[in-house]
């Protein structure tokens, strides 16, 4: 009797904390929202949203010595079909939109967001993918960027004999924004004065962020050469989830993406086709395949990636589908 009672007592107190403490991250979270001024809410989604270096932990694998560094840097949900690592699990998901991209030798490739690198990494060195004759990135963090750079230059001196790959990368907002950028040194890769056009345009699991997602895609569209692709991995929504305050009231308070960015897929297939001129578009509906496997996966990472991934789970229980979806640029 006793130990049913101590199992019964225990098991509810998990109940609660399972309850309680998203509960409470999320109230959290709202009142920071509800405080943020209104100039914060004008600047860029990517001031807001800070990554750092946290998810060098979760590229490590239990085979490294613990001082080691990890080999890989990935920093996307990844596509889990027949695999438990989250390192294969990224390179996976980077691959399907290369693939998606329709990425060939000599081709010049733009990586928006690319995080600490490791897309472009694959770009540069992977034997499975075709190499390009340009890489090009920008993403919002300095420090990612300048890391990513020290990263590639690490690559190529140590691969002399390949025929050198051009690599450009700067930080910044992946929109241009005329007012923002003119002052700078290099110009922005969506400037439309620039001359510099791409093949590829490469997006994995970040255009949800960005302000507008709809501005990327029409920008991105002027800056592809005739017949070029640009391929996503993205996060849109169950038509059914949209009208519902739940999913609009997670969206609001989490901030992973503005309000504009939360469309179905088939509004994004129409913004792609009809907003911007895109055709061939191709969307592939993965999200059995990614949110269920890195929230179990988070899970495993200790009390603050648990703590991620419940609120995660919140925000996916709330109609987020991922997608990989590409189109081109008419010939
Ligand atoms: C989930 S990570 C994906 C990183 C990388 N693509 C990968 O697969 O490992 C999202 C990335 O988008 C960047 N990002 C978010 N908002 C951005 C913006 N407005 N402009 C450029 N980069 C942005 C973040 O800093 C982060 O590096």
């Amino acid at each position: 009797m006793t130990s049913g009672g101590t199992s019964t007592t225990r098991s509810s107190f998990f109940h609660a904390t399972a309850i309680l403490v998203p509960l409470a991250t999320l109230v959290y979270l709202a009142y920071r929202r509800i405080v943020t001024s209104e100039k914060e809410e004008a600047k860029s989604k990517s001031d807001i949203t800070q990554y750092g270096l946290f998810h060098l932990s979760l590229n490590k694998l239990p085979n490294e010595l613990p001082g080691e560094p990890p080999k890989t840097e990935w920093l996307n949900m990844g596509y889990w079909k027949g695999t438990t690592s989250f390192p294969e699990a990224c390179r996976a998901l980077a691959m399907k939109v290369i693939k998606a991209a329709k990425v060939k030798p000599g081709h010049s490739v733009l990586d928006v967001g690319f995080g600490t690198g490791e897309c472009l990494v694959l770009l540069l060195s992977d034997p499975a993918v075709p190499r390009p004759s340009k890489v090009s990135g920008i993403t919002d963090m300095a420090s990612h960027c300048d890391r990513t750079k020290a990263r590639l230059r690490k690559i190529q001196e140590a691969e002399h004999d390949e025929p050198a790959v051009q690599v450009n990368l700067l930080a910044g907002d992946a929109i241009y924004r005329p007012d923002a950028h003119k002052r700078w040194a290099k110009k922005h890769p969506l400037d439309p004065t620039s001359k510099e056009k791409y093949d590829a345009i490469l997006a994995t699991d970040c255009a949800y962020h960005f302000n507008t997602r709809r501005t990327f895609l029409s920008q991105a569209f002027k800056m592809l050469r005739p017949g070029g692709r640009i391929a996503l991995a993205d996060i849109c929504f169950a038509n059914s989830a949209l009208s519902t305050w739940r999913a609009r009231a997670i969206t609001y308070i989490l901030r992973l993406m503005p309000l504009q960015n939360r469309i179905s897929e088939s509004d994004y297939l129409r913004q792609m086709v009809l907003g911007c001129g895109y055709e061939n578009v191709v969307a592939e509906d993965i999200t059995e395949q990614v949110f269920p496997h890195f929230i179990r996966f988070l899970k495993r990472q200790g009390i603050l990636w648990w703590l991620f991934a419940t609120v995660l789970q919140l925000y996916t229980s709330s109609g987020a589908r991922f997608i990989v979806i590409s189109g081109e640029k008419p010939l």
